[in-house]
């Protein structure tokens, strides 16, 4: 498979990763399997993060690669610790992010981590805190690149002022990508590589998309029109896939890889066959007329979880460091607000976690 540089750094990476945010459902064996047979089959890139499954994800990670660490492009989160009520937060500060290390370390059996990237950005740290205690790490050669995961422009500029960034991730699928226009400038303006999450939209967007998902599922918080879309949209799909001889994923994933600014997408699989399945999909040329029918179908969506919101009350209100307002939500995490908002007020909440205004 060919290779990609991220940022400028000399890692080089399959376009395709490993995403293991939920590998940890499949039970260890069968993940370990996947694991392993998507680094034999060429994948090179392994994302997973701290909280995911509580830790197990990387320590199944750590288990899978342990023998062949060399092979693999490392790659987790840290940044969001349990609050007193045991609800995510996020927390950069010094201790905290050295805990996360520690511990990340541990769990995956390593004694480096090829790239630790900020999970979400603490709007209550100044980020020159964090720069410098992952500094600490990276002079120590424990951590090779720091990257980012879900950050505002704003706080992408600051940070890329900082320190030299390799990659940001962010959602990247039909139904979310429209308000990340200025992150993908600014990214390709810097070679600052994109590393898209979530580009089936957590499955919505194969064949088995259904319609209602049982109150444990994570896929049951999607709004019912957003999984009517996902139907529709492989609908049109479908007909363009069999005619290439390919699957619905296989098209996808073939053209969100070659989507202007995106380095790699992270893939979540939960089967032998995803694996080999996907990695095919990357080892394709589409042809520009069916990239242009799969560019007219992107076009004409008009519904988009780019326009969904959460309702959220506020817990509580502070200033930061910067004098800016923040709040925390009853969901556990922290945002920038403006000056008008007050605890108790309920609010809407982009699906990236940015203010919209009150409720
Ligand atoms: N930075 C962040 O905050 C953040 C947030 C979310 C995700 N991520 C990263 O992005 C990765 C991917 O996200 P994700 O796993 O949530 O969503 P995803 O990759 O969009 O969807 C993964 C699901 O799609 C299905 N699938 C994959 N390949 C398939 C194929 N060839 N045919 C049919 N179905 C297929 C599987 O569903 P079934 O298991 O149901 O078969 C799989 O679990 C994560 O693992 C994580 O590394 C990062």
């Amino acid at each position: 498979m060919e290779k990609r540089r991220l940022g400028t750094t000399n890692l080089y990476a399959s376009p395709i990763g490993l995403g293991c945010r939920t590998i940890h459902k499949i039970g260890s064996k069968k993940a370990i399997e996947i694991i392993r047979e998507a680094i034999k089959t060429g994948i090179n890139l392994i994302d997973t993060a701290n909280i995911y499954g509580g830790g197990k994800s990387e320590e199944i990670v750590g288990e899978a690669i342990h023998d062949i660490r060399e092979k693999v492009i490392l790659a987790t989160k840290g940044g969001i610790v349990k609050d007193a009520s045991g609800l995510p937060t996020q927390d950069l500060s010094p201790k905290s992010v050295r805990k996360a290390v520690e511990e990340s370390l541990k769990r995956l059996k390593t004694d480096y981590i090829d790239l630790y990237q900020i999970h979400y950005p603490d709007p209550t740290t100044p980020p020159k805190e964090t720069v410098n205690t992952l500094m600490e790490y990276v002079d120590s050669g424990i951590i090779r690149h720091v990257g980012l995961s879900n950050i505002s422009y704003e706080e992408l500029k600051e940070w890329a002022s900082l320190i030299n960034i390799p990659s940001v991730q962010i959602p990247y699928n039909f139904l979310q990508h429209k308000t990340y226009d200025k992150i993908l400038q600014f990214c390709q303006s810097r070679k600052i590589s994109i590393i898209a999450y979530t580009p089936l939209l957590m499955g919505l967007l194969t064949e088995k998309v259904k319609r209602r998902f049982p109150r444990n599922d994570e896929r049951s918080i999607i709004p019912p029109r957003i999984i009517k879309e996902c139907e529709r949209i492989v609908g049109q799909l479908k007909p363009i896939a069999e005619k290439c001889g390919k699957t619905v994923p296989q098209l996808i994933l073939n053209w969100l890889i070659n989507r202007p600014g995106i380095g790699c997408i992270l893939v979540g699989m939960s089967k032998i066959e995803h694996v080999k399945e996907n990695v095919e999909a990357m080892e394709w040329r589409m042809p520009s007329e069916i990239r242009r029918e799969i560019d007219d179908i992107a076009k004409g969506i008009k519904t988009s979880l780019d326009n969904e919101f959460f309702i959220q009350t506020i817990k509580k209100v502070f200033s930061n460091y910067a004098g800016r307002k923040v709040v925390i939500l009853e969901m556990g995490m922290k945002i920038i607000v403006p000056s008008t908002v007050e605890a108790g007020d309920r609010i809407k909440i982009s699906w990236n976690g940015e203010y919209l205004g009150k409720y």
